[in-house]
């Protein structure tokens, strides 16, 4: 049986369209009074407004003169936990840092606790309620991280439910296996670590890569090297790092000299650490939310990382120990004010430069000819609203494959 054609839409009569061109630096491309031609799923291309002819298309959608741009790629997130961790912002007024509520064991390990307390389907339920509220956000693609078991058996319960998220939503969603967020409380981090690269095997067909936490108070350098060199081995895809953020270990420069895909956080990074992620073909993945939410003082070099040509990408880290907020537009707007970057270069590297992060920029992020048709129609005519009227959901529509995302969820709390 012949199978049918494709459909193809025409939405039209908009009044700014935003394309990412691939860099490094990624560029915003942005046309006035124009139209997108999607077919399957994909952009076929952008056109001007003026002469389209809506019988040649199955269907013609009218934008009102919106801006339309990419949808935005969280490409950082730890959104599948239970409980909550509100008690530890009195105690971080008090005085506590995160790493001493962290090493005191609480932190991560009461998320822990709360996570493999947590049936999978609860896990479950609470994840896809956020994921719909973060679409109605304006975000179209995901990474999601285990972590919060710390064992087998939690580990799998996390990158099962995230199976499950990428299986019935239909967003694209790239899965990372952080077993080495932390030591186990009473654990030895040595036994705890052998433990982990001999289960490492297991993870392969639940999980795209790998990522582990290098601070005093989690895991070092040397750890990072044999996680990286064992998982190439062991055919993972994607090599990331919680590196440089609330100290310098070295972690970067080894990372990138392995070929990381991305750096993550990176507060501390030095321009030796910077000239390596240049050198490895390695993201920056930048998350001021986080720098903004724990009240630090020290900002990424960004503005180095620009001129090195070092991709940038922007996420938001959320998870509800130091990023309780999972609104990518706050990111844009922070990333402006804290970085000092122009809106151009914010929508970039929330945009083509984190499906860079996530090894997918051929596949989605600028909204660009054979790509996927992820996009937001704005409430505004010009994306620079985005960066101006912060505070407020500028995102009126959420379209994933050409289609709007219906039951978006109202922002609410986390
Ligand atoms: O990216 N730094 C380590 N991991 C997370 C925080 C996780 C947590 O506090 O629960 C982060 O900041
Ligand atoms: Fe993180």
């Amino acid at each position: 049986m012949a199978s049918r054609a494709p459909e193809t839409l025409c939405f039209r009569n908009i009044g700014q369209l935003v394309q990412v061109e691939p860099g490094p630096p990624h560029r915003l491309l942005t046309r006035e009074c124009a139209a997108l031609v999607v077919r399957g799923g994909r952009v076929v291309r952008a056109v001007s407004d003026r002469g389209i002819d809506p019988s040649r298309y199955s269907q013609v959608v009218d934008m009102k003169g919106r801006a339309v741009i990419p949808g935005l790629v969280d490409c950082h997130t730890h959104l599948i936990f239970a409980g909550d961790r509100k008690a530890e912002m009195a105690q971080r007024l008090g005085g506590a840092t995160y790493q001493e509520i962290l090493a005191s064991g609480g932190g991560i390990h009461r998320t822990v606790a709360a996570t493999r307390e947590a049936g999978e389907a609860d896990l479950y339920r609470l994840a896809r309620k956020r994921m719909l509220r973060m679409m109605a956000l304006g975000t179209t693609a995901f990474e999601i991280k285990s972590g919060y078991g710390l064992d087998l058996e939690g580990e799998m319960k996390m990158l099962r439910v995230g199976q499950r998220l990428k299986k019935n939503l239909k967003a694209p969603v790239v899965l990372t296996y952080l077993g080495a967020h932390a030591v186990p409380a009473g654990a030895d981090r040595e036994a705890c670590f052998e433990r982990l690269m001999e289960e490492l095997p297991r993870f392969r067909s639940l999980a795209d890569g790998v990522d582990i936490f290098c601070e005093p108070e989690a895991f070092s350098v040397h750890h990072l090297k044999r996680l990286f060199l064992h998982a190439r081995l062991v055919g993972f895809q994607q090599l990331r790092a919680h590196v440089e953020e609330l100290s310098h270990q070295g972690g970067c420069y080894e990372a990138a000299r392995l070929g990381a895909t991305s750096c993550d956080h990176l507060e501390f990074a030095t321009p030796r650490d910077i000239r390596a992620m240049k050198m490895g073909g390695t993201t920056a993945v930048l998350m001021p939310g986080v720098t903004f939410f724990l009240g630090g003082q020290k900002l990424p070099q960004v503005h180095t990382m620009i001129d090195a040509g070092v991709p940038i990408a922007l996420a938001t880290d959320f998870n509800p120990g130091s990023a309780p907020s999972y609104n990518m537009q706050t990111v844009l707007y922070l990333a402006c004010s804290m970085y000092r970057i122009t809106p151009e270069q914010a929508l970039a590297a929330a945009t083509l430069g984190s499906a860079r992060a996530l090894g997918c920029e051929q596949e989605f992020g600028g909204l660009r000819p054979g790509q996927r048709a992820d996009f937001l129609s704005l409430k505004t005519g010009d994306y620079r609203d985005l960066f101006y009227c912060f505070g407020e959901n500028l995102v009126e529509r959420t379209f994933l494959g050409g289609e709007p995302v219906r039951g978006g969820c109202a922002p609410a709390c986390p």
